[in-house]
């Protein structure tokens, strides 16, 4: 009896102390300082974060599977260059975030085991086919368009090592936006096949691009918590908005047609597209797109060939601890 009413008392102590360090933790947050990974930060902020940045990466590594496809295909050198480069940009965003993920407590492991298993979530939009060489364009102006649209107020975001690897992120992200539009550009004032070619792709990737932003505010789930800790610092239908307000002009100078006929301009200048297919969404997030089968297919073949290179990695690792602690014993 007596040991039961100390330990009530001591559960007690506890939870006040969490709800102190708790208030000053949003303290901070409210005045604007980074959250680093040896402070306090209540058990949500970390999971939420782990979810996000963790999904961030898997975006970004699988994200190089549509690009890659066109590598061995690219119309020039210069072009085969210059998306070489982009995919390996990719990865190395991947790379920065599941160090980002990291420093919150989960092992990289871990966080890919997860995206393996189909457990963690990558982007939708890295489930549909890349056809011709104008998806390349495409992908380049609107899918990293919609990144930076996204990514600009991650910068600054109250986790300090997330924010600080979003501002590398965004910068060369929007050398991606530049390429991929040049690509349509290109096309655009090249033959009527070219032409053609670029309005495809737009009006294949458009809807699903609108899709990246999330639900609307109205549904989404987890909005709110991610807004009181500075995480997220605008709605999805905000940014949605202002992508598609920043995309129309850009499709006009290229003289390609949004596909949304029901598009209007209101009085604020503000572009408003028609109503989304979200039951595309959904399918396409339970698994039913159209590649979803075979981009985890690769990257489960990719895992596997890489055993060897992790193996190799770990144990050179453990060699060269050992002599550093020889060596520190002599
Ligand atoms: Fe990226
Ligand atoms: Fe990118």
């Amino acid at each position: 009896m007596y040991t039961q009413a100390l330990n009530t008392a001591e559960t007690a102590d506890r939870d006040l102390e969490d709800a102190g360090k708790a208030a000053q933790f949003q303290a901070r947050i409210d005045a604007e300082e980074r959250i680093e990974p040896n402070d306090w930060m209540p058990a949500a902020y970390r999971k939420t974060l782990t979810r996000q940045i963790s999904q961030h990466a898997h975006s970004e590594i699988v994200g190089m599977l549509p690009e890659g496809n066109w590598i061995t295909r690219a119309p020039t050198l210069r072009r085969k260059a210059a998306l070489l480069a982009k995919v390996q940009d990719e990865c190395g965003h991947g790379l920065y975030l599941y160090a980002a993920a990291e420093t919150l407590g989960s092992s990289r492991e871990e966080l890919v085991d997860a995206m393996l298993a189909g457990k963690a979530k990558y982007s939708s939009i890295f489930n549909y086919p890349t056809l011709t060489w104008a998806d390349i364009g495409t992908i380049g102006w609107l899918v990293d368009g919609a990144a930076i649209m996204n990514q600009i107020p991650l910068c600054r975001c109250s986790y300090g090592p997330y924010a600080r690897a979003m501002i590398r992120v965004c910068k060369e992200e929007s050398f991606h936006q530049r390429q991929g539009y040049e690509i349509m550009v290109t096309l655009c004032r090249g033959s009527e096949e070219q032409k053609a070619m670029a309005q495809d792709a737009l009006n294949r990737w458009w809807w699903p691009v609108l899709m990246m932003f999330g639900p609307p505010d109205a549904t989404s789930q987890h909005s709110d918590t991610s807004t009181k800790w500075k995480i997220k610092r605008f709605s999805n239908d905000e940014l949605r908005q202002k992508f598609v307000d920043a995309t129309v002009p850009q499709a006009q100078y290229l003289g390609l047609t949004i596909p949304d006929p029901g598009m209007t301009q209101d009085a604020d200048g503000h572009w408003r597209h028609s109503e989304i297919d979200w039951t595309e969404f959904k399918q396409v997030l339970t698994g039913n797109g159209p590649c979803n089968r075979d981009r985890m297919a690769a990257r489960r073949k990719a895992h596997e060939e890489g055993a060897w290179v992790r193996e190799a990695a770990a144990s050179y690792a453990a060699k060269r601890a050992q002599r550093q602690t020889a060596q520190a014993a002599e």
